[in-house]
């Protein structure tokens, strides 16, 4: 069961923590007792979401938010010592700063691809670089979250090149430096997300109302996922109770990745009771 202090004495930098999800999970981390960094490319929109997150947090907890956008190696590095310097110290990470737009690969630009694959992967390994020296310098324990996709494992996904690209390398990352990094102490997982609708998301990836009728088709739950039931999981995987969970990347999608089932299509062909008729029928006559 989750207090208002089981995030308590930890302070969380979430990248991208202005919007979507990970405004979602800033919210939630602090409930839970957390104080909270966001770092994004707004000002605006950045000032909004910290006194949200205050709103949302238990009455003790500090939120700040720092422009920053993940790509910058070195402001990366400025923003984690200015981070230390302002809470005292960093315990946690979440790499959920995304890029993402349709496009026929054969028609992406050289920057198009770059600009996607900067974001998710560059930007993943510039703050986890700078927040891993942070704890191995100080000797401190740490955790680090990675937001990736269900497809960054092993479809890919046609027409989310450098996307897939992208995400799949960040995988990699969480799951070679769980090893390397767990003799310090340092956690790494991931969270692999189906469909949750968010502004950022969908205004880029779902064309249409058709496009949102053949998502939803792919979803055995036949629902998208709620942005509180993520935040339930990252918060699950941030803290104590998970110590011994690392290298992990959960799949949290209403099983939708598990759609290439051979038989699923049956239960497309005819509503249940009729196809259960039809079962019992084959079964009768011996087939
Ligand atoms: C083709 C495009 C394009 C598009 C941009 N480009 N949008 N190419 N189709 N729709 C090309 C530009 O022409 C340019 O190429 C290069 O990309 C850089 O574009 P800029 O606009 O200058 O870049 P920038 O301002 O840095 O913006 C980066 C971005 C943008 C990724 C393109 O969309 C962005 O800032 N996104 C952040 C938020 C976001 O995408 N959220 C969704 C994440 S969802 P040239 O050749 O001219 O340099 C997600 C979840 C996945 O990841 C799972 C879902 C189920």
């Amino acid at each position: 069961m989750f207090t208002s202090d089981t995030l308590s004495e930890q302070t969380i930098l979430i990248t991208g923590g202005g919007s979507g999800l990970g405004l979602a999970m800033a919210k939630k981390f602090a409930a839970l007792g957390s104080n909270i960094a966001i770092c994004g490319r707004t000002k605006e929109k950045l000032k909004k979401a910290a006194k949200a997150i205050s709103e949302a947090g238990t009455g003790a907890v500090e939120v700040r938010y720092y422009e920053a956008d993940v790509r910058d190696h070195d402001r990366i590095q400025e923003m984690i010592v200015q981070i230390v310097s302002d809470f005292g110290r960093m315990t946690g990470l979440v790499n959920n700063a995304a890029g993402n737009f349709l496009s026929a690969s054969e028609d992406l630009s050289p920057g198009g691809f770059k600009a996607v694959v900067d974001i998710v992967l560059h930007g993943s390994f510039n703050c986890t670089h700078a927040f891993g020296n942070y704890l191995i310098d100080e000797e401190q324990e740490g955790n680090i979250l990675n937001m990736v996709t269900t497809y960054s494992e092993s479809t890919g996904s046609a027409f989310v090149l450098p996307s897939a690209c992208g995400k799949a390398g960040v995988l990699a990352m969480t799951r070679s430096l769980a090893y390397e990094w767990a003799t310090y102490g340092i956690r790494l997982n991931a969270i692999a997300p189906g469909p949750f609708p968010t502004k950022g998301a969908w205004s880029r990836l779902v064309p249409d109302e058709d496009a949102e009728e053949q998502f939803l088709s792919k979803i055995p739950a036949k629902r998208y996922g709620d942005k509180e039931e993520l935040a339930n999981l990252a918060a699950f995987l941030m803290s104590d109770m998970a110590p011994y969970i690392t290298g992990e990347c959960v799949v949290i999608d209403g099983g939708e990745r598990l759609g290439a089932g051979q038989f699923n299509f049956i239960d497309k062909l005819a509503p249940r009771e009729k196809l259960k008729q039809f079962f019992k029928a084959m079964h009768e006559k011996g087939s």
